[in-house]
């Protein structure tokens, strides 16, 4: 099917033609099942499941200008800033002529909030976490708008992150006018009844346009690669050379390519990028380049940037600032950088087209159980999947290093031929008393009544609390959270059931701190004579340079 046959749409010419030039033709697959499903046009909630370039961004995309062009409100939900800052750079660019008003909003932006909880804009693009935020003093926004799109919805099992998107999901499911919702995810092992919960149509496609071989390399060098019919990694070459990170990346870029790298953990990104620059050949980066980088804001990151730029690489992660990430993604897509290193967070859908992907970890030091565990294969075959330009390119092919001795085999079939995981709720697996903290603090329940009506509602409710004697768990341990965090003065329940958060728990629910770490400064701050309010106390531990480097919300 031709984009062009999306006139059938209402979709006006010249928007039609700004996808044309942009090299969208001919539909793909999966945008052809979307885009004539019935039931998805007319309004019911839809869950469109394909692996990672199979186009489902630009599924989101059409959906979200056809509802703006009835003047429907519309919510674009992604999980990170780099992310938003892209959707936003995208419709502001082709959309705005058609007098569609864009306006975006994250830790990196906040200078549309104020109009945004006016109804001001049409398509508003909002990291997952500041859009709970936004409800917290305006929860018109949803009453508001017609359509809600969320990205890479699987995210839902991400157990830092899972938990307040799930939330804001049944906030939405459970709101008198709830407008439609198109959940995008990628590819998931077992539905797990998320469908049913969500009340939606499933659009499942498995095929991706652009095909992608998948190897891994151990450390001598030896290239596999899965055979399906016999379920097995088997033997697919030799790389001619060791198998680490250097070796790969250098073996790729003398081939001419242009690679980008995969680190698990954000530290590790600067010092590849570091260490792959010290590597020859040197390659030509064009004298602008040098100069509109020197151009950017002072800061210690853009000095490292500028020497790793003037040798064709560099290294993206939340650590960087607005400016400085959205010119090394652009450098990037204009060819001028043989390699990128970047957090995984870049693999989540931000387009940044590479035939060549690397990724260098399967690990990643898991803090609270201080070991070093394998990452999702989810994780895993979103980065592969980055692989290949749609529209540009044959083929793209990943690279898995794996380095352990005698293993690599067994951990080369694990994520080559492994399924991802099946999308749960992250709510069982964590604190639920965090979540029941969250939900106060952040006003989506006043009540008692309403924190448990909200909390049976949820995705966990409707399957792990489903389960024989899962009920009564999930109501005693909301009354048992309720009381805790009342006795420890984060909340306060008065006799009607009104809940509400103190200033202190307001803080610690909105700020990542868990409720076992403010309690206890609260007890330690009890012994002392302080002067100080308990609550300026917890603010500042927050947001202490340690604390927010560290922070697993850096990303939003
Ligand atoms: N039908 C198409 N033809 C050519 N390029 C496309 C098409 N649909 C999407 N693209 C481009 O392919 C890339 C991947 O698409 P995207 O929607 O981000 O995939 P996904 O969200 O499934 O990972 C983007 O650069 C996008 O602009
Ligand atoms: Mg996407």
């Amino acid at each position: 099917m031709k984009v062009r046959e999306l006139v059938q749409l209402d979709t006006p010419e010249n928007i039609i033609d700004a996808w044309e030039s942009g090299g969208i033709v001919e539909l793909t697959e999966l945008q052809e099942m979307c885009l004539s499903n019935q039931e998805l046009l007319s309004g019911r909630n839809a869950l469109v499941i394909a692996p990672t370039s199979a186009g489902k961004t630009f599924v989101g995309e059409v959906l979200a200008v056809r509802a703006a062009l009835d003047l429907k409100r519309v919510l674009y939900v992604v999980p990170f800033r780099a992310l938003a800052e892209e959707k936003y750079r995208r419709f502001q660019e082709v959309y705005r002529e058609a007098g569609i008003s864009v306006a975006v909003s994250s830790g990196d932006r906040n200078e549309f909030d104020e109009d945004i909880r006016r109804g001001r804009y049409l398509i508003t693009v909002v990291v997952n976490e500041k859009l709970s935020q936004l409800l917290v003093e305006s929860p018109g926004i949803i009453s508001d708008c017609g359509l809600v799109v969320f990205d890479e919805v699987q995210l839902v099992r991400d157990i830092a992150r899972g938990p307040r998107l799930e939330m804001l999901l049944t906030r939405l499911l459970l709101s008198s006018q709830s407008p439609q919702i198109i959940a995008l995810s990628a590819t998931v092992g077992a539905l797990n009844r998320f469908d049913e919960w969500l009340q939606c149509v499933v659009i499942e496609s498995t095929s991706r346009p652009v095909p992608l071989e998948e190897f891994a390399v151990t450390s001598d060098g030896q290239l596999l690669r899965y055979d399906s019919p016999s379920r097995r990694v088997a033997a697919a070459g030799d790389l001619g050379r060791h198998g680490g990170l250097l070796d790969v990346v250098g073996h790729l870029v003398e081939q001419g390519h242009q690679v980008l790298v995969f680190r698990a953990q954000v530290d590790a990104t600067e010092g590849s990028a570091r260490a792959i620059a010290d590597q020859p050949p040197p390659v030509e980066v064009p004298a602008e380049l040098v100069r509109s980088i020197s151009e950017l804001e002072d800061s210690e990151a853009r000095a490292v940037l500028e020497q790793l730029v003037r040798r064709g690489v560099a290294y993206h992660n939340a650590g960087l600032s607005l400016e400085e990430r959205l010119f090394v993604e652009d450098a990037f897509r204009d060819g001028f950088l043989k390699v990128l290193v970047s957090t995984t967070t870049l693999a989540m859908g931000v387009n940044l087209p590479a035939d060549f992907v690397v990724i260098a970890d399967h690990k990643r030091w898991d803090p609270r159980n201080r070991i070093n565990r394998n990452i999702d294969i989810a994780e895993y075959k979103n980065c592969a999947g980055r692989a290949g330009r749609l529209g540009q390119s044959q083929r793209g092919q990943s690279y898995l290093l794996v380095d352990e001795e005698g293993f690599a085999g067994g951990v080369a079939n694990h994520f080559l031929g492994g399924k991802p995981e099946v999308i749960e709720s992250a709510i069982p697996r964590s604190r639920l008393i965090e979540h029941v903290l969250a939900a106060i603090a952040s006003r989506i329940a006043t009540t008692r009544e309403e924190v448990h009506r909200i909390f049976e509602a949820s995705f966990a409710s409707k399957t792990f609390y489903s389960r024989v004697g899962g009920h009564e768990a999930l109501v005693q341990g909301l009354d048992e959270s309720l009381e805790t965090l009342n006795s420890g003065r984060l909340i306060e329940v008065q006799p009607s059931g009104v809940v509400c958060a103190t200033p202190l728990g307001e803080v610690v629910g909105r700020s990542g701190v868990s409720v076992e770490t403010g309690s206890r400064i609260i007890s330690y701050l009890g012994q002392l004579e302080s002067t100080v309010a308990d609550a300026d106390v917890i603010f500042d531990v927050c947001h202490c340079e340690e604390i927010s480097r560290q922070s697993a919300f850096s990303a939003f």
